[in-house]
C-alpha cells in the first residue's frame, strides 16, 4: 500500500510550532477582533486560525467561533488553549480552506482570515469557498501581508524566499493576497460586486521579552517558512548570512529598549457578501 501523498502546504505549517510565534502576536489579535465588529452570539470562522489568535479573543466577546486550520498540531493547540480558557463556544478543526466541504453554505455571520487563508494555494478556490460559507449580507475580514512593503513580515518572507529553492511552477505566492487588484479580481470571481470589498492598510505589532536577535532564533526554530529556508541555507553554508539579514532587520525595525516590539503593516481587507 502505497502512503498518502505529502500535501506540502499542510507540511510547512505542521514543521515548526507556530504556537511559539504566536504568542507574539496576542495583544494585536483582541485588538482587530474588537475593531472589526465581533460581538456577543454572532457566528464566525477563523480561517487559518492557527492556535486561536484571534479565534479565543472573538469567543471572549461572546461569538460561537469556530477555527478551522489545515495543520493538526494547531487545531489541538486551539482546542487545548479553549478547554484552559474555559471556552465552551469556540472549538479548532482540522480543513482546508481550498476546499472547506465540512461546512455547509452560508453558515458564519462573519469569516475571519488573519494572516491565514493567504498561505493556502489555489486563491481563487480560496476566495469562493469564503464567500460561499459566509451568510448572505454577512462579511469576511482577510489580513493579508503586503509584497515588498518594508516592514517585518513581508521581509521576512522576501528574506528568507531568497534562500530557498524555486517554488515549482504554477506556484502563486501568498503575497499576492496584499495587492487589491488581485483581491477584487479573486472575490470578483466569486461572485462579490467591486463596491462591497474595501481595502486599508492596518499594523499587528509583535511583542517579545527578549531580545531582537531571540526572536529571530524564535523564528528560526518554530516558524515553517524560516525553518526552510534556514534548511536551504545550511546546504550552501549560508545560514551565517541568513542569521544576519534577519537580525539586522529585527533591529531595525524593534521600537522598544528593553525586550522588542515591532510593528507590521499588513493589507485590511473587507467584504461584504
Ligand atoms: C501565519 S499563520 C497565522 C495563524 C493565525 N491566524 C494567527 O494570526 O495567529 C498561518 C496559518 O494558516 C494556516 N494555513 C495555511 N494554509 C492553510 C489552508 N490551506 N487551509 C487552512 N489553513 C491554512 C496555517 O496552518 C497557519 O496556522
Amino acid at each position: 500500500m502505497s502512503a498518502a501523498p505529502v500535501n506540502p502546504n499542510k507540511a510547512l505549517w505542521e514543521k515548526g510550532d507556530f504556537t511559539r510565534i504566536a504568542e507574539t502576536m496576542r495583544e494585536s489579535g483582541a485588538s482587530l477582533v474588537e475593531r472589526i465588529g465581533i460581538t456577543k452570539g454572532l457566528k464566525v470562522l477563523d480561517l487559518g486560525c492557527g492556535d486561536g489568535t484571534t479565534a479565543l479573543p472573538a469567543a471572549k466577546l461572546g461569538a460561537d467561533v469556530v477555527g478551522v486550520d489545515i495543520a493538526r498540531n494547531l487545531v489541538e493547540a486551539g482546542n487545548r488553549r479553549a478547554s484552559e480558557n474555559g471556552l465552551t463556544n469556540l472549538r479548532f478543526q482540522e480543513g482546508d480552506a481550498t476546499n472547506l466541504q465540512e461546512i455547509p453554505d452560508h453558515e458564519f455571520d462573519v469569516v475571519v482570515s488573519i494572516f491565514g487563508a493567504m498561505f493556502a494555494p489555489k486563491p481563487f478556490d480560496v476566495a469562493k469557498e469564503m464567500v460561499r460559507v459566509t451568510r448572505l449580507d454577512g462579511q469576511i475580514v482577510m489580513g493579508n501581508w503586503i509584497p515588498n512593503d518594508p516592514t517585518l513580515v513581508a521581509q521576512i518572507l522576501k528574506i528568507s524566499s531568497a534562500y530557498t529553492p524555486p517554488p515549482p511552477e504554477g506556484f502563486v505566492s501568498p503575497m499576492t493576497w496584499g495587492v487589491e487588484t488581485n483581491v477584487i479580481e479573486r472575490f470578483g470571481a466569486a461572485g462579490v460586486q467591486a463596491e462591497n470589498i474595501s481595502c486599508q492598510r492596518d499594523t499587528f505589532v509583535f511583542t517579545f521579552d527578549g531580545t531582537p536577535a531571540e526572536l529571530v532564533d524564535r523564528f528560526k526554530q518554530y516558524y515553517g517558512p524560516t525553518m526552510s529556508a534556514f534548511d536551504a541555507a545550511d546546504k550552501n553554508g549560508r545560514a551565517a548570512e541568513l542569521q544576519k539579514e534577519l537580525e539586522e532587520l529585527f533591529n531595525h525595525h524593534n521600537t522598544r529598549t528593553q525586550g522588542t516590539s515591532i510593528p507590521a503593516t499588513f493589507l485590511r481587507v473587507t467584504v461584504r457578501v
